[in-house]
């Protein structure tokens, strides 16, 4: 059995892209499955910074092999620029081969989904603005275009009918439409740049699993912004939980046999939407934020900061059965006199130690239950587990406790070279 499914376990960004990175040695292939250019996957290699919004992670490390799955929506014209950049620092791009499933993310998705932000004002979700979830309606909706239809002049016809629709819409919102002619030149250019790339993806995965490679399922975004058990609608337009590997990625669910949860030991949101264990505004949230580097890797924006939610990494252990958790930014906490973790909600005058069965609850007054630990120093000078502070192992023994599944790994530091396997 011999597939990895790796996911963020709280609300996104919990560094996928650098723990994908360190574990890729040790693998044949390395799938997207869901998400787009949503996605921003940050690795650092001696100082040196790339971030992977729709190219798989293994990217990185030659000898991988590189799928995008059906279930990714992709925007061909950021992928454009995301090849463009790798090829420049040298990457060989011959191991990438892109689904014809995937549906694409056109240029009136983009603009619906900043015009549609715009218009909600106050209830906005807080979107990439990367045109997720207009494309996602348009494929539920069994209208969209494929990259396959891109390829094929014929069924590239109805990107007409695709604009006009939309540009009803943006005009109705006050948003400039866009001209047929310029968008048609451009998917023209996009078939043209992306044709070597496509390929059915099945085959290639199946036949590394056949021989018994390993091959590792690069979750996007994480658990609590899935369609269906995250925070809606404060969520993305896939999912991004464990089982998403199985329906977007092509691989049997009796394939899997390791499932990792990847956690901030706080937390972090971007976008709108609850948040219990959020940092009141003011001085030592933006101290923390400035320290911490919490800044959207696709949007640059800030991302909002807390102490770590257990009841929500509860309930993400729950629904994706994680066998391992790997927990990430230890250093972050270096310095704090006091480590704070909510260990359970009091809302509606009920203590919930579990999340409550209606997660838009969340929305109104949440009373957070802490536990405090001490806090601890220089946790990103340690090469090896057992020179952890005393106080930082104590706080990730109760971690592993409380959720019930084995830390395997620990990151203290951004670069490749910061991870610390349990010892
Ligand atoms: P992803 O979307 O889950 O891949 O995460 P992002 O790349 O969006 O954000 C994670 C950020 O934290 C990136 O800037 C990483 O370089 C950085 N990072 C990852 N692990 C660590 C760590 O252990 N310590 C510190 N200080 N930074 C880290
Ligand atoms: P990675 O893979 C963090 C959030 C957005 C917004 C919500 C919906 O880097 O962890 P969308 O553009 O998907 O329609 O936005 O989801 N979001 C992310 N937050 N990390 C991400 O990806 C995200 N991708 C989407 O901020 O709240
Ligand atoms: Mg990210």
């Amino acid at each position: 059995m011999p597939v990895t499914v790796l996911i963020g376990a709280q609300w996104g960004d919990e560094g996928k892209g650098k723990i994908i990175d360190a574990l890729a040695p040790s693998l044949q292939m390395v799938v997207r499955y869901q998400g787009g250019p949503n996605a921003g996957h940050t690795v650092i290699v001696n100082g040196h910074k790339t971030v992977l919004h729709q190219v798989p992670t293994g990217i990185l490390h030659a000898g991988v092999a590189c799928l995008i799955s059906p279930g990714v929506l992709l925007d061909p014209w950021e992928l454009m620029a995301e090849t463009t950049m790798l090829q420049e620092q040298g990457v060989d791009l011959e191991r990438l081969r892109i689904s014809p499933s995937c549906h694409l993310i056109m240029p009136w998705h983009r603009a619906l989904d900043r015009a549609r932000e715009k218009a909600a004002g106050a209830g906005a979700i807080g979107t990439t603005g990367r045109g997720m979830g207009p494309c996602a309606m348009d494929k539920a909706g069994r209208r969209g275009l494929r990259l396959g239809d891109l390829l094929d002049t014929r069924r590239r016809s109805v990107v007409g009918d695709g604009l006009a629709c939309a540009n009803e819409e943006l005009e109705r919102l006050g948003s400039e439409p866009l001209q047929l002619d310029e968008v048609e030149e451009a998917c023209a250019a996009a078939a043209l740049a992306l044709r070597p790339f496509v390929a059915d993806t099945r085959p290639l995965l199946h036949g590394v699993l056949d021989k018994g490679g390993r091959v590792l399922m690069e979750g996007a975004q994480g658990a609590m912004l899935d369609l269906d058990w995250g925070t809606w609608p404060y969520v993305t337009s896939t999912h991004p939980s464990a089982g998403g590997a199985c329906t977007g990625g092509g691989v049997p669910m009796r394939q899997v046999d390791q499932v990792i949860g990847i956690l901030k030991v706080y937390a972090t949101r971007v976008g709108n939407g609850p948040f219990p264990t959020e940092f009141a505004p003011g001085p030592f949230a933006d101290t923390f934020r400035q320290h911490a580097g919490e800044f959207g890797a696709t949007t640059g924006r800030p991302r909002r900061c807390g102490w770590f939610d257990a009841v929500a990494a509860r309930y993400a252990c729950q629904l994706n059965g994680f066998t391992d958790l790997v927990l990430t930014k230890l250093d972050v906490l270096d310095g704090q006199d006091e480590v704070r973790a909510a260990v359970a909600y009091e809302l509606d005058g009920h203590v919930h130690s579990q999340m409550p069965e209606d997660l838009r609850l969340l929305e109104g007054p949440v009373n957070p239950q802490w536990r405090s630990f001490p806090g601890w120093r220089d946790s990103a000078q340690a090469t090896h587990w057992q020179e952890l502070p005393a106080e930082a192992r104590t706080y990730l023994g109760w971690l592993e406790e409380d959720l019930g599944c084995p830390v395997r790994w620990v990151s203290n530091g951004p670069e490749r070279r910061s991870l610390l396997q349990r010892a």
